[in-house]
């Protein structure tokens, strides 16, 4: 057993021990989405975890790994508590210098323990690898620990400034047929009052008709409230949102959405967020439109981005050919893993 003490970390207090063990618990976290991706990594950063804590939804555990005072590796569990009851959310790391000392077995079995005393079932984690490497976190270490291989998505990115004429005629839906039945509508932050009924309807399809792979998700909860805390939750940790929409123009509602956000600590980065087109108005190319328009726009309103980042499910076919019509390229995979708990 390795000399070191897992503790548990309050993301939300401002005792300055607690704050230096966050720091350490984000600081993990990177480290090791930086052995994967270098400067491309996928870090959290602690605004935005005290933010995800502060607002109701999920119940989180976050502990640290300490060796003396140093972190050294770190568990976020997060528990949701409107859907979901089943489902625990992991993230597990150890810094990349203090791997196969036994921590990451020690971390798992205390974010187990948390897990199962919540009533818990099911827990899912992610690991990640670029295109050309192997999972050797998910084959070596998670596979041997009963977590079983639920989901294989695909990492890709789109590099900005892109072709403005194409996105706008993309955008426009130019030889669509029908397709000035539908307009494309963007916004900046949290979108106008008036569509958040509808994207609550849409977040809430998204949570079960995007392909979930073998995973255990069940419907989410959403409703206009729960839109708006989403919303307010990215502005306070500094991120800009961008939501772009089609409107049926013969209902008047709204048909299909995509959002983007820009983190505030890293400006030239965009991380695409959710997609969907209602099952009723697929087939008019939607997804395309509502894609380009936000591309189109962010271009144009925040040109110091250089690229879009994503993630699809690798069976997740129209998605992916969109992407790749608006010229994402893989950079790698992230694959879902669940262990069930009896
Ligand atoms: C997965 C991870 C948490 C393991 O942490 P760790 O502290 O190295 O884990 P342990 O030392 O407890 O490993 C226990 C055993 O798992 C296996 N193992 C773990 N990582 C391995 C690797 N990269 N290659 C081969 N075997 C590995 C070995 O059998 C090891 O025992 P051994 O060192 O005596 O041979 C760490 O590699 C990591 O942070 N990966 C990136 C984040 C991630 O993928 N998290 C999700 C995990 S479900």
């Amino acid at each position: 057993m390795p000399d070191v003490q897992i503790v548990p970390v309050d993301a939300l207090s401002e005792d300055p021990e607690q704050r230096r063990l966050l720091t350490g618990l984000v600081g993990a976290h990177t480290a090791a989405s930086r052995a994967v991706f270098g400067d491309e990594h996928s870090g959290w950063t602690e605004a935005e975890l005290r933010g995800k804590r502060a607002v109701p939804g999920y119940r989180f555990v976050d502990r640290v790994a300490l060796d003396g005072g140093d972190v050294v590796g770190m568990t976020a569990l997060a528990m949701p508590s409107q859907d979901n009851l089943s489902l625990a959310f992991l993230m597990l790391t150890v810094r990349p210098e203090r791997r196969r000392e036994g921590i990451g077995s020690m971390l798992l079995d205390d974010a187990l323990a948390s897990a199962r005393a919540a009533g818990r079932t099911v827990v899912q984690a992610d690991t990640e690898w670029v295109a050309g490497a192997q999972d050797e976190s998910g084959q070596f270490f998670a596979a041997p620990r009963g977590f079983v291989d639920a989901q294989t998505t695909v990492r890709s990115a789109m590099p900005l400034p892109a072709d403005a004429e194409l996105l706008r005629a993309y955008a426009g839906g130019d030889g669509v047929e029908d397709a000035a039945a539908f307009t494309v509508e963007t916004a900046w932050d949290l979108p106008p009052q008036e569509w958040l009924a509808d994207l609550a309807v849409l977040e809430q399809r998204m949570s079960t008709d995007a392909p979930l792979g073998e995973t255990s998700f069940e419907e989410e909860v959403w409703d206009v409230a729960r839109v708006e805390r989403n919303y307010r939750w990215a502005a306070d940790a500094g991120r800009r949102s961008l939501t772009a929409v089609a409107r049926d123009g013969s209902t008047g509602g709204l048909v299909a959405f995509t959002v983007l956000q820009v983190p505030g600590h890293e400006p030239t980065l965009a991380y695409q967020h959710d997609t969907l087109v209602l099952r009723e108005a697929r087939g008019n190319r939607l997804g395309l439109r509502v894609k380009a328009a936000a591309a189109l726009e962010l271009q144009q309103a925040l040109p110091q981005v250089t690229r879009v980042r994503t993630w699809n499910a690798d069976d997740n076919r129209h998605m992916l050919a969109v992407n790749t019509e608006l010229g994402y390229r893989p950079e790698g995979y992230l694959r879902v893993w669940e262990r069930r708990l009896h």
